[in-house]
């Protein structure tokens, strides 16, 4: 029986993490997957994160099922943090929220919520995008109609592009949208490009389902919210995929969850219970002890701004590596110009260097980074950046 299968191409990412942690070499630099290093090139477990785990390891008096949706002060809490707790939509009962394996679970139950709301609904998807939303969102069955995200500099986004796809698409559309911190850019739409797409969305009757992956790690933590609070303010339906993965760092955890925005409380109520029988056919519960250790992280005040100052470390340590990049390779003998990335914001930007040169940074000097020449930021520290700068100086003159 599975001789007849198909071998299929490797996940990118994947694949890429696997060949880094083969690598002998002890120089090697990891530019690859989105998680999160320190200075020391370390992926530590969060001071709130550790301290919450042990508040919840002391008072957890059993490992039961939660139900379909998973905890509900997490849920609640999710909300509150996408919206702000004082947000309307949380006070009638627009927004419900549902723990599910991370954000790719929530990605792939939103998927199919839509596809059961709307069979004849089509998923708009700037490109370039997370390559795993391809796969993740085509096995739901909803067909994709791909549109350029980037303009030709890369730079900005193509808002020609984008606003002739929104157009033409049928009433009952989605379109895929990064909440902030596009991966793999780190280019963002501006509060007026969201507000052109909020009105073209609401013109065209189009359904934004929104992928919000790091939010903290781009303007801040209430900041790279503030384009779901406009969806919320404008729109009458929409959904987010919310993960804990990266402003937790919670990553093997696996906690994130589906928020549901509909037109009313009983509207709300009645996609949540849809999206919960499709939870229940697909993982049946979700995993707990991630979503325990957020919602007990978040319900007590001086935990949570513990976290965000953590978080907001993460978000400063990350911009001051793209600063560090840009001048100790700007001006070099190579003629190296990645300022660009100064502009761009998250885990994320392209080097736009050449396949072949991303490969010699892999084979001669260890450097690791998506062959799309997507770097995570957080992979440069103070130790590395000589061999970084010498070997890309090497690889482009
Ligand atoms: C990434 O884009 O590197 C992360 O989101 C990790 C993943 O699962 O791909």
């Amino acid at each position: 029986m599975f001789d007849h299968l198909q071998a299929t191409p490797p996940d990118p990412i994947l694949s890429l993490m696997a060949q880094y942690r083969a690598d002998p070499r002890e120089q090697k630099i990891d530019l690859g997957v989105g998680v999160y290093q320190d200075d020391r090139g370390a992926t530590p477990v969060m001071s709130a994160v550790r301290k919450a785990e042990a508040a919840l390891y002391a008072s957890e008096q059993s490992k039961t099922y939660q139900g379909i949706a998973g905890n509900p002060v997490f849920g609640g809490q999710m909300l509150q943090l996408l919206f702000g707790a004082d947000n309307a939509l949380l006070t009638t009962g627009r927004a419900r929220f549902i723990s599910t394996p991370g954000g790719s679970g929530a990605l792939r139950l939103g998927g199919e919520l839509l596809r059961r709301a709307n069979p004849n609904a089509r998923l708009w998807v700037g490109t370039p995008t997370w390559p795993n939303h391809i796969p993740l969102l085509g096995s739901t069955g909803l067909p994709m109609v791909e549109y350029n995200y980037l303009n030709q500099g890369g730079d900005g986004v193509d808002m020609q592009a984008l606003e002739e796809a929104l157009s033409s698409a049928q009433p009952g559309d989605i379109v895929l949208l990064h909440g902030c911190c596009h991966n793999p850019s780190g280019v963002d739409l501006s509060l007026d490009e969201w507000l052109r797409v909020v009105e073209l969305c609401e013109r065209g009757g189009l359904i934004p389902f929104v992928d919000v992956a790091y939010q903290g790690l781009g303007e801040g933590l209430h900041s790279d919210a503030a384009p779901l609070r406009l969806l919320a303010e404008r729109l009458p339906e929409f959904i987010v995929a919310s993960s804990c993965s990266k402003n937790f760092g919670l990553y093997r955890e696996r906690a994130g969850g589906l928020a549901i925005v509909a037109s009313s409380d009983s509207t709300c109520e009645m996609a949540t219970n849809q999206a919960m029988v499709a939870a229940r056919q697909i993982w049946s519960m979700p995993p707990a002890h991630g979503a325990d250790i957020v919602a007990t992280l978040l319900a007590d005040s001086q935990l949570k701004a513990e976290w965000m100052a953590e978080l907001e470390e993460v978000r400063q340590r990350i911009l001051a590596m793209r600063q560090l990049l840009v001048e100790r390779t700007t001006g070099n003998r190579a003629g190296c110009d990645f300022s660009a990335i100064l502009n761009q914001r998250g885990m994320f930007s392209f080097l736009g260097i050449s396949a072949a040169q991303v490969a010699a940074l892999r084979e001669q000097f260890g450097v690791y980074m998506v062959d799309s020449t997507r770097i995570n930021l957080a992979g440069i520290n103070s130790r590395n950046i000589d061999q970084l700068s010498e070997a890309l100086y090497q690889v482009l003159v």
